[in-house]
């Protein structure tokens, strides 16, 4: 996820695109540049934060009252000057800022290098402006030759483009990635979000997919990049508080980030195939597989553990990482793959380093790129959450878990344990998972908040479940854990009469998942088991299971495949312990004693 602004008017572009993107380093801030035009493109770009650069190169100080700005979140091509946006095409005819994922852009550029065209950077987004240019040099008009460049592009995108001949207009398009437009006195804005623009206007016009907008500095129209038919959208009166538009109008980072679950899962199955492939085939190439993870990160370990042995009948060890070093051997041929979502946990940072000494193969799952993990690493893969700026782990997971289930179906295709049409159908299904888990947060989002009425003051919550069911109680325990700060304990359900039931009394708060699958019945009979010592039973099942009699507060879902149950069943959780964690007067975003990277041992 990354930040976009552009400005068009009378005023000096480059202070106004330099104050609007320091409010969008939330979105993303391993680098960032400005591009103005005058008779030329003016650009000042470099990786680090905002202040950093800024410091060296001094943003604001660049000619014209029509510019570009981007604060990147990087997806391709690690943080570094030439990768920072704006991109300009190789014969300066196109400046362009981007957020989004290009998932062709690797053919498209091989058919412009054929055309004579030179890149500099290795990003997805650099073959957007010479694609424009390209098309230019057609003689077609500015507009036309943005539309037949976008035609081409799959994936997603949000773009402010410059065409160095018509310094007159701002171009700006989106699919699927957020854009608004600002419109002031004389003056026009485009940003990712509202807090860029905030200070300059309250009147915005949120873009649709597949508009493109063409801006002068006192007119605005808006086409179908398809139809090419004109739309007239009616701005809208921003009434939030700047505090509030950083958080997307939520009132904390946390609700904000469990909403945005349903984006950092479809972003991150978009993501390269090339990466799944070289790490399942590093996976049967191994003699053992270790997967190393701390927290959250642990957990969707798990989930991927679970799906390694049920599709591709793959034997996996999860092991948390501080306990490694103790516990486990690594040699030639075995493979730790390291799961962290900040590539920055120093536990996990020492587990593969010991891996690495005793010759194991390493590979990563991060969220950020170019991260200290990324550097440990032999095979380095992504998720595509975007920043998470709460302490408590959300999107990530569900990120990670999205792209677990996809190695597990890619290692299944490889081993033949699932045949190749089988492998397509379930990631036809996984890729309808994020309407699904959209709908999931709507309907459980009210239930749960009144859940949380009854759950606020207890002291103990056990959650229990079974297979797949089990690393999502983990989960779930981990988020009231740490920002409720309720006692909160997960255990397979099968190990109750193994000790814990002797904690159940009248009155004790019990979550069961009772996922689908054939563990079903064997839930119900656990369920019976703590209600027989008096306890409060929620259920969280599928709407065809009968468990309705069985428990005291029943939370349904839509039903879904019993692996792909996690990305589904996590989301009442965490809703839970948000909105837990805010009848209890706490801030969910700022938990104590913890923090969002764990960078000592
Ligand atoms: C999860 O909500 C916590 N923030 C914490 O357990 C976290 O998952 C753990 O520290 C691992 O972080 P990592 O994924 O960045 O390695």
């Amino acid at each position: 996820m990354c930040g976009i602004v552009g400005y068009i008017g009378s005023r000096p572009a480059a202070p106004l695109l330099l104050d609007a993107l320091k409010r969008l380093e939330y979105r993303g801030y391993d680098s960032a540049g400005i591009v103005t035009l005058t008779d030329k493109f003016n650009v000042k770009k470099d990786s680090g934060k905002i202040a950093e650069i800024d410091s060296r190169l001094d943003l604001a100080d660049l000619p014209g009252t029509c510019g570009l700005g981007h604060t990147r979140w990087a997806t391709h091509g690690k943080p570094s000057q030439r990768n920072a946006h704006p991109h300009v095409d190789s014969f300066g005819r196109v400046a362009v800022v981007h957020n989004g994922i290009i998932e062709n852009y690797l053919e498209i550029k091989q058919e412009l290098k054929k055309r004579g065209f030179t890149f500099r950077s290795d990003t997805d987004t650099e073959v957007i402006p010479n694609l424009i240019s390209f098309y230019l040099s057609r003689k077609l008009s500015p507009e036309q030759a943005v539309r037949r460049a976008l035609s081409q592009l799959e994936g997603s995108f949000a773009l402010g483009i410059l065409i160095r001949d018509n310094p007159d207009k701002l171009i700006a398009a989106r699919k699927e990635s957020p854009l608004i437009v600002g419109l002031g006195k004389n003056e026009m804005f485009i940003a990712s979000d509202i807090p860029a623009i905030l200070p300059y206007t309250k009147r915005v016009i949120v873009m649709h997919d597949e508009d493109l907008a063409v801006l002068f500095s006192r007119a605005l129209i808006i086409r179908n990049l398809k139809s090419w038919r004109r739309t007239v959208r009616k701005p809208t009166l921003v009434k939030w508080t700047l505090e509030m538009a950083e958080k997307g109008g939520y009132p904390h980072f946390t609700i904000k980030e469990i909403y945005e679950q349903p984006a950092a899962i479809r972003e991150t199955l978009r993501s390269s195939p090339a990466e799944i492939s070289r790490l399942a085939a590093l996976l049967l190439r191994s003699k053992r597989f270790y997967m190393v993870a701390c927290g959250t990160s642990y957990h969707a370990a798990l989930v991927g553990k679970y799906a390694l042995a049920k599709l591709a009948d793959y034997q996996s060890e999860v092991v948390i990482s501080s306990e490694f070093q103790e516990s486990c051997r690594a040699s030639a041929g075995t493979t730790v793959l390291a799961i962290t979502q900040s590539g920055e946990t120093a536990d996990t940072l020492k587990a593969v380093r010991v891996a690495k000494a005793s010759g194991a193969k390493i590979a990563c799952l991060t969220n950020v790129i170019g991260s200290s993990i990324t550097r440990e690493s032999d095979v380095v893969c992504h998720t595509h959450a975007g920043p998470e700026i709460s302490v408590v782990a959300t999107k990530t997971f569900a990120a990670q878990v999205a792209f677990l289930l996809r190695l597990a179906i890619e290692t299944a295709r490889c081993k033949r344990t699932i045949t190749s049409s089988q492998a397509r159908q379930l990631m036809v299904e996984l890729q309808e998972l994020p309407k699904v888990v959209e709908r999931v947060l709507r309907s459980t989002e009210r239930p749960v908040r009144e859940l949380a009425q009854k759950l606020k003051d207890v002291e103990h919550i056990y959650l229990i479940s079974r297979g797949i069911g089990y690393p999502t109680v983990l989960e779930g325990a981990l988020k009231l854990k740490e920002i409720t700060y309720i006692h909160s304990e997960a255990l397979p359900a099968g190990e109750l009469k193994h000790g814990t039931l002797a904690l159940i009394e009248p009155g004790t708060a019990v979550i069961a998942l009772i996922p689908p699958g054939d563990a079903r019945s064997r839930m119900i009979g656990n369920v019976e088991e703590v209600k027989a010592r008096g306890a409060w039973v929620i259920g969280l099942t599928d709407a065809d299971a009968d468990v309705g009699a069985h428990v005291d507060w029943l939370i349904t879902l839509p039903r879904t495949r019993e692996l792909f149950s996690p990305l589904l069943y996590i989301t009442p959780l965490q809703l839970l312990a948000y909105h837990t964690t805010v009848l209890r007067g706490q801030d969910p975003d700022r938990p104590r004693s913890l923090a969002k990277s764990v960078t000592v041992e």
